[in-house]
């Protein structure tokens, strides 16, 4: 019997549907037949340069006409739990939604509880969990080559939800996905600073315990350098990840670590949906990287050690919490370092009143410090 081919829509065509896109190309049994953006420019340009035959500027209207099987949620990061909900409630089945799961918590909990009680497999999209280098690192560590592994340090730029989650996600997977225990956070914002319209840190600085005793340091926006690199120091050698590679420094010479590539993202949730096993980057996996970035936010909040989960009652971000209660007074207008359209349509969504004098963009400046520092002057 000829294996089934799936229907695919991409909700989101701005940059990362791209990446999806190349992910349905490769496939053999994937076809993009459906794409949604509430910008219609956008939307042609997408379609245009993947050959999509359909288009809607209603996501809601695309699943129910095209009922498609495969669903990329590529929309803004504050959009996507409601549309992966919306997916599951018309009967995809399978989900690849984009990372940070929400710029919230209640929401990002729902989304996953939500496809597990159907039965439908969301994978998030925290792809370095792929790259054979760090596929490579997991399995040395995991023979124990660097001994046992006792502390770690990520650092990167472009806020701490959206690309400190790549790091507290690939880090658990680098130690085969331990339990966090607490986390000591803090953090700085003194600007009206946004990513892609969800309110961000100018920086911050959080340590997270995990419960074999591993202690996670990230840091994000310390520094100016848009540099990113990871740590994995044990007590016998450390891995490191920066300009040249993934590289194991134990016993004798340094030795580059490099892996022929496996399978994606895209193949591990089509064996899933097949009966295979879970995905790696399945949600509730990628909900505990969320979840102890929103201690962390609270942890700052409450300026003491915050055991992760949160309760189940919380809801917001308690960075939105600490921005409404007064907590993080800033000088300046608002400024998104990634796109001025998502800061519109997320205070257009707020219902707070927004006009041009009001904001700034980030002008291209990515990790928007420059910007920072010139309304902080
Ligand atoms: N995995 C990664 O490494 C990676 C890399 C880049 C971006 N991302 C994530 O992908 C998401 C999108 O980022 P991007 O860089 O592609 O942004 P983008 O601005 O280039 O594109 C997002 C698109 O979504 C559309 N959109 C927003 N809300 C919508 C809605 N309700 N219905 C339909 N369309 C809607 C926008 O109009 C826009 O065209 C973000 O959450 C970001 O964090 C992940």
């Amino acid at each position: 019997m000829q294996e089934p081919t799936y229907r695919v829509a991409i909700i989101g065509t701005g940059g990362i549907a791209n990446h999806h896109a190349g992910y349905y190309a490769k496939h053999p049994r994937t076809t993009i037949v459906a794409a949604a953006d509430i910008r219609p420019d956008a939307l042609a340009a997408f379609c245009e340069k993947h050959n999509v035959p359909a288009r809607y500027t209603d996501y809601r209207e695309l699943l129910e006409k095209e009922q498609p099987d495969l669903v990329s949620v590529c929309t803004w990061t504050a959009t996507h739990p409601e549309v992966t909900i919306a997916a599951a409630e018309a009967g995809v089945r399978g989900i690849l939604s984009e990372k940070p799961m929400s710029a919230h918590l209640g929401d990002a909990r729902r989304m996953v509880a939500v496809c597990q009680s159907r039965g439908i497999p969301l994978a998030i999209h925290h792809q370095r969990r792929f790259e054979p280098g760090l596929v490579e690192a997991r399995k040395r560590i995991a023979a124990g080559q660097i001994g046992v592994p006792l502390a770690g340090n990520f650092r990167t730029v472009g806020g701490f939800l959206n690309n400190g989650t790549h790091g507290v996600d690939f880090h658990r997977y680098l130690l085969g996905d331990p339990a966090p225990e607490w986390v000591m956070t803090q953090l700085e914002r003194r600007t009206n600073r946004y990513e892609r319209g969800v309110l961000v840190e100018d920086r911050i600085l959080s340590s997270i315990r995990f419960e074999n005793g591993y202690t996670l340091t990230i840091e994000v926006d310390m520094d100016e350098k848009p540099a990113s690199h990871w740590w994995v120091f044990g007590t016998e050698g450390t891995i490191r990840f920066g300009q040249g590679g993934t590289v194991l420094f134990a016993r004798g010479e340094p030795e580059p670590l490099a892996a022929e590539s496996g399978p994606g993202p895209l193949d591990e949730l089509i064996a899933w949906i097949e009966g295979g096993p879970e995905s790696r980057n399945a949600g509730h996996v990628a909900l505990v990287a969320h979840e102890i970035m929103m201690a962390s936010y609270e942890s700052a909040r409450t300026r003491s050690r915050v055991r992760v989960p949160l309760d189940a009652g919380v809801e917001r971000s308690p960075l939105y919490t600490m921005h409404e209660e007064g907590l993080l007074p800033v000088s300046g207008p608002a400024y998104d370092i990634r796109s001025l359209d998502a800061l519109r349509y997320a205070f257009e969504r707020e219902g707070i009143p927004l006009t041009g004098e009001e904001y700034l963009e980030g002008q291209g400046n990515w990790t928007g410090q420059g910007l920072a520092g010139q309304v902080r002057k």
